[in-house]
């Protein structure tokens, strides 16, 4: 398979113990802590280079959540797609389509889309993991915050061999910067 040349990127927080949120999807763990948006492993810096998003229902039913609390208009100018089996309503001046089935299948479109620039793969954990068993993640960017919360929605689903690529610290996060290793590097190492 040629790989395309726009880099897939899996770019979340979790908890030092692998969960991206809790059980009941609350992400109470992080929201209130510690981090300079203009410092190392900037999210904004990370957006500018984004052309496509995909994401889970789950996730995308809590941006909605958060929108409904704090009134917030959508987040995203890049079209978004939401992985889902269920109709949802569009926010008001979003561009999000829905999909289902094999996310690997989708990937082509979600490339073309982005262009050019990085496909942002938000979550949950079993998108991100099926990308990269398909050798179709390039990368996983996580900031770790400093607390284990025993169970939740996992970080990845499954087995996933990554390499360090770089780490920093800002706030009270830990950074890493992975490489996928993709399935057909394994198995020639
Ligand atoms: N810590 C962070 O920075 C961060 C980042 C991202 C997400 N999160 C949170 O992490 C949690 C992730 O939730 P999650 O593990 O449940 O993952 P998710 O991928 O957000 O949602 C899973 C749901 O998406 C739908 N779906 C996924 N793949 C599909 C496919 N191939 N075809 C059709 N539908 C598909 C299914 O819902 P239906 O069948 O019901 O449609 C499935 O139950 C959320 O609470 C989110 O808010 C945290």
């Amino acid at each position: 398979m040629t790989r395309p040349t726009t880099r897939t990127a899996y770019v979340t927080a979790t908890t030092l113990d692998g969960f991206i949120a809790t059980d009941d999807h609350s992400l109470d763990w992080l929201l209130s802590r510690d981090i300079d948006p203009a410092g190392p492993f900037s999210h904004d810096a990370f957006m500018a280079g984004v052309g496509a998003i995909v994401m889970g229902r789950s996730t995308f039913d809590w941006v909605e959540r958060h929108r409904a609390e704090t009134g917030d208009a959508w987040f995203y100018e890049q079209p978004t797609w939401v992985m889902t089996h269920r109709p949802l309503e569009v926010p008001d001046g979003a561009d999000v389509r829905t999909a289902s089935g094999d996310v690997t299948a989708l990937h082509p479109e979600l490339v073309a889309a982005a262009a050019g620039r990085a496909v942002w793969v938000v979550g949950g954990g079993g998108l991100a993991a099926d990308l990269a068993r398909a050798g179709l993640l390039d990368e996983v960017i996580v900031s770790i915050a400093p607390v284990t919360i025993g169970s939740g929605a996992p970080l990845l689903d499954g087995h996933v061999e990554l390499e360090l690529v770089d780490s920093g610290v800002n706030g009270e996060f830990l950074c890493a910067h992975y490489r996928v290793v993709s399935p057909a590097a394994r198995e020639g190492s």
